[in-house]
């Protein structure tokens, strides 16, 4: 038997070079591959990986995912554990901190996030020149760039302090532009927050206050959303966190940096999906259309949304988490018409080879848009909803990259395929 080393050798045929490549942590150094060279040109070896399919960019201590085994943990700790014991301000202290707050650094937390909730009245000027029907997301994705012009400190991002401030302006913030975007939507006067209640809670407040001196929050619906954040604060390497750590490479400050990553998230293959989902279910309409539904999605002519994962080849341990919820939520709000459809649509796929062939199960958002319509959050605001708990997690991992002495400027390479060298041909002599 051959001796175990934690190395692979690569042989050139182009050049007979042989090449040993130390692998650490189940990876190998794409760069060193950059030693086996062209004969002919003298170019280093690339990796091709459309999509960064198979290609780790960073190593990460946040989020831990084992997506075969539908495993998910937050610095260690069970996804399970904590949407059952913690909360999400506890949580986010968590994800940016590494470790669990003690009663005075969570009391201490609290405090920092609930007074930096309130947002200078020109952001709320510029909110207003929104038209009366714009998207909710746009808004939270131009507001939220738009911030990094009103705190010019951002830009010390080698500041310790500075980068806690603007962390927990950040955080304190998102709903309040959630809320003041729904409100604007809706032709409301903005509320205030109000700094006895708990975050989720103060959204609701943001968002559904009317006459009332007081809001009160509904404690199931509130808790309910409280989850939500909590299961959507991180999910590792996804599309939105790269760009959130792509874009934060360049050193631009992290208003702007987290506008991207939510702009990324925006779109219906990744945080969007939870307004597409709400959208096919109800043209779905009835159980009875459902086969007809899937034979479609079978034959490629569209995708089951909230469904599929680049990582899950199991059951997404969140979406398990939210169907359970549904059920608490629908007592206080009346069931959703639509969940009988999500249920059988979910049976029946399960069962079908398509689907069983490629592992598809349901993913977060097939049952989360369920639970906010039910809450009376119109479904442009899901996405928004998203992206105030996945905030936590782009700054989590926007400082550890700031911090990572291994990390640089991302800039990936790329395999030319366009013309050769050829002269300018004046415009008059073109055909
Ligand atoms: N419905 C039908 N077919 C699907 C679906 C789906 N939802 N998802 C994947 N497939 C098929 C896909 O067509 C492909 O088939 P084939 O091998 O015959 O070409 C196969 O399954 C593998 O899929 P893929 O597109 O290579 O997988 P991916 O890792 O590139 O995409 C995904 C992952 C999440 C973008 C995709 O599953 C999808 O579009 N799902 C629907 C949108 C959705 O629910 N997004 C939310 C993701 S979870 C929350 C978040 O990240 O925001």
């Amino acid at each position: 038997m051959a001796e175990s080393r934690n190395e692979v050798t690569i042989v050139d045929h182009r050049s007979g070079q042989e090449q040993k490549l130390a692998i650490d942590k189940g990876a190998i150094r794409a760069v060193e591959l950059g030693k086996l060279k062209d004969p002919q040109t003298g170019q280093g070896l690339l990796t091709y990986d459309p999509a960064l399919l198979n290609t780790a960019a960073c190593k990460s201590a946040i989020t831990y995912i084992d997506g075969d085994q539908g495993i998910l943990m937050y610095r260690g700790y069970p996804i399970e554990q904590l949407a059952e014991q913690s909360h999400f301000m506890e949580v986010a202290y968590l994800l940016l901190e590494g470790e669990l707050p003690s009663q005075t650094q969570l009391q201490a937390w609290e405090n920092e996030v609930t007074y930096h909730t309130m947002i200078h009245e020109n952001v709320k000027k510029f909110m207003d020149g929104f038209l009366y029907d714009a998207h909710p997301m746009g808004i939270l994705v131009s507001t939220t760039a738009a911030l990094s012009t009103f705190y010019k400190d951002a830009k010390k991002i080698d500041d310790a302090p500075s980068r806690h401030l603007q962390k927990v302006r950040l955080i304190g913030k998102m709903i309040t532009m959630a809320g003041y975007s729904y409100r604007h939507s809706m032709g409301l006067h903005y509320i205030l927050p109000d700094n006895e209640l708990s975050y989720a809670g103060n959204l609701l407040n943001m968002m559904y206050r009317m006459a009332e001196p007081k809001y009160t929050p509904n404690p199931v619906l509130e808790k309910a959303l409280d989850l939500l954040f909590v299961l959507h604060a991180d999910h590792e390497q996804n599309a939105s966190t790269n760009v959130m750590r792509c874009v934060g490479s360049s050193r631009i400050d992290p208003f702007t940096a987290t506008s991207a990553a939510a702009a990324t998230l925006y779109g219906p293959l990744h945080g969007g999906a939870n307004e597409a989902v709400l959208v096919m279910l109800k043209e779905i309409g009835t159980k009875d259309k459902i086969p007809a539904f899937l034979k479609s999605v079978v034959a490629g002519e569209g995708k089951l949304m909230g469904f599929g994962h680049r990582v899950y080849k199991n059951y997404d341990p969140r979406a398990k988490i939210i169907k359970k919820v549904a059920h608490e939520v629908f007592q206080v709000t009346g069931k959703n018409p639509l969940l009988d459809i999500a249920l059988e649509l979910e049976r029946i796929a399960l069962e079908d080879e398509y689907f069983v062939k490629r592992k598809l199960y349901p993913n977060v958002d097939f049952y989360s848009g369920l639970i906010y319509q039910a809450m009376g959050f119109p479904v442009e605001m899901f996405p928004v909803l998203f992206a105030i708990g996945r905030t936590v997690g782009w700054l989590a991992q926007w400082e550890e990259m700031l911090l990572d002495p291994e990390q640089k400027i991302a800039r990936p390479r790329q395999i030319y395929t366009g013309a050769g060298k050829r002269d300018y041909v004046p415009l008059k002599k073109r055909g």
